[in-house]
């Protein structure tokens, strides 16, 4: 029984340093150490044996069965380092090859005048509201002071989305006006960007979808010199504090008076030119004084309130302080045009 012992311990240990995979290992593990393993099947006979015999035997045995541990323990760190220095071979990183540039993006001319402006109105205590794109007839015209004939709620302008056009999208982000005032009570002061669409054809200065931004100021004893005044900052802040401006009188249902502000042209100084097609002065935005049906309408008391409102075109004004002829160059996303800002 001795020399079986001694033979099994030969081949057993050779075959576990010749083993050459974990399942390999595996294999010889379970035909060694195994419940049916042939160590197990000789130590089943130790039965048979005298006690003197039976001692030596068993410390024999056992004294395999650790060397044998030993021997599949170390044979499987092995494997696992030479595994591991396979992958680090294959793995490894050359830190000096220049790395891939991840490309950035940049700030869209439109966002960077709608920024520019909400900074400007902040810096005079204004805050900024938001409203739905997709507004209520009654937000976008009733509510504002436009009759039941008035040509801008025509179908050919105005994108409906219900038969009774109740529902559309918003002609302009005046409505928002309407959703404040209903909300707070005065005194007010918010500005609201957004986009705005129109049944318009596209053109160099024309798209069904645009960007605006909404002004409303409602206190005791507001008057057309605050107008005048707030409006005068965004606009020195815009183009220079030598920026020549000029109030128009003009119609809007919402305001009473209204006007219209031109600023003179930064192209040529008010001679005439080109960018201001002749005429010296270029058209900026619209304004007004807030009517008082708007304000009743909405619950404030135009006996004791006022208030002034204005409404300016975003790509307008990006086109005009980025000198961009066309409008469409806006919407195109092509990088070349999009990285000179
Ligand atoms: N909603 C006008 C438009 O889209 C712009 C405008 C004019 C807004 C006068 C105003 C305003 O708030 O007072 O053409």
């Amino acid at each position: 029984m001795k020399e079986l012992l001694n033979k099994l311990k030969e081949t057993s240990l050779s075959s576990v340093l010749k083993a050459e995979s974990p399942e390999e290992l595996e294999n010889l593990r379970v035909k060694y150490l195994g419940k049916k393993g042939e160590l197990t099947s000789i130590l089943k006979q130790m039965g048979k044996l005298s006690d003197e015999d039976r001692r030596v035997i068993g410390q024999a045995a056992n004294s395999i069965r650790a060397s044998l541990e030993e021997a599949f323990e170390s044979r499987k760190n092995q494997m696992y380092e030479k595994l591991l220095d396979l992958r680090l071979k294959l793995e490894t990183t050359d830190v000096t090859v220049p790395g891939s540039k991840m490309r950035i993006g940049k700030k869209h001319p439109v966002s960077i005048i709608i920024d520019e402006v909400k900074d400007i109105f902040i810096g005079m205590g204004f805050t900024v509201a938001d409203g739905p794109e997709t507004e209520l007839a009654k937000y976008n015209f009733d509510k504002l002071n436009h009759d039941e004939n008035h040509p801008a709620r025509d179908r050919q302008d105005t994108f409906y989305f219900s038969e009774d056009d109740n529902i559309l999208l918003r002609t302009s982000t005046s409505p928002v006006q309407i959703r404040v005032m209903e909300m707070r009570s005065p005194p007010i002061r918010v500005i609201s960007p957004g986009r705005v669409y129109r049944k318009d054809e596209v053109d160099a200065t024309h798209s069904p979808m645009f960007h605006q931004i909404e002004g409303l100021v409602v206190d005791k004893g507001i008057t057309m010199g605050d107008l005048k005044g707030t409006l005068n900052t965004l606009i020195e802040r815009l183009y220079g504090s030598d920026a020549k401006t000029r109030f128009r009188p003009h119609h809007f249902p919402f305001t009473e008076p209204s006007c219209e502000i031109d600023v003179q042209c930064f192209e040529c100084g008010g001679e005439g030119c080109r960018v201001c097609k002749n005429e010296g002065w270029i058209e900026l935005l619209g304004a007004g004084m807030v009517h008082p049906y708007v304000l009743e309408g909405c619950g404030t008391d135009s006996r004791v309130y006022s208030g002034f409102a204005f409404g300016v075109g975003v790509e307008r004004m990006a086109m005009r302080r980025f000198n961009i002829p066309d409008l469409r160059m806006l919407y195109e996303n092509d990088m070349r045009f999009l990285d000179q800002f």
